[in-house]
């Protein structure tokens, strides 16, 4: 019975879009050698906010990776600051690096 209810639990974690140590692992590789380091640093500021403060900004937003998505591939701007922007990065990335770099992201805290 035991067994049940953890695998429920997996179950409800994989709906939730949590992403595995493993997929964390893969994403911060791929955020190691994206085109997102250019602007973003891991934990100071940069041309871009760090991906500390973004994961943080994102960690109790509902339905963040989707809204992650969308920013990245449109593009951002006033978010932070007045003056920031972020061009649309659609072609600079694949949807799978993307995918693993914000479930990197959204691990950071
Ligand atoms: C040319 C520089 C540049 C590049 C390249 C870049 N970003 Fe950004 N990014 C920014 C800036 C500047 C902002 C802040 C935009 C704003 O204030 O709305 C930002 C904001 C963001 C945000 C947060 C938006 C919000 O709602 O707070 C995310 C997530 C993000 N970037 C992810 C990425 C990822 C993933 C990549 C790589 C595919 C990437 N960025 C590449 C400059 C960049």
């Amino acid at each position: 019975m035991k067994a049940f209810w953890v695998g429920i639990a997996a179950a409800a974690l994989l709906l939730a879009g949590q992403a595995s140590a493993a997929e964390v692992e893969a994403g911060k590789l791929a955020f190691e050698t994206s085109i997102c380091k250019g602007c973003h640093a891991l934990e100071t500021a940069g041309f871009g906010p760090s991906m500390l403060l973004i994961g943080r900004k994102y960690a109790t937003v509902e339905g963040a990776k989707e809204i992650m998505t969308k920013k990245v591939n449109r593009g951002s701007r006033g978010q932070w600051g007045p003056d920031n922007a972020m061009p649309s990065q659609k072609g600079n990335i694949s949807n799978e690096n993307l995918s693993a770099i914000l479930d990197y992201v959204l691990s950071l805290k």
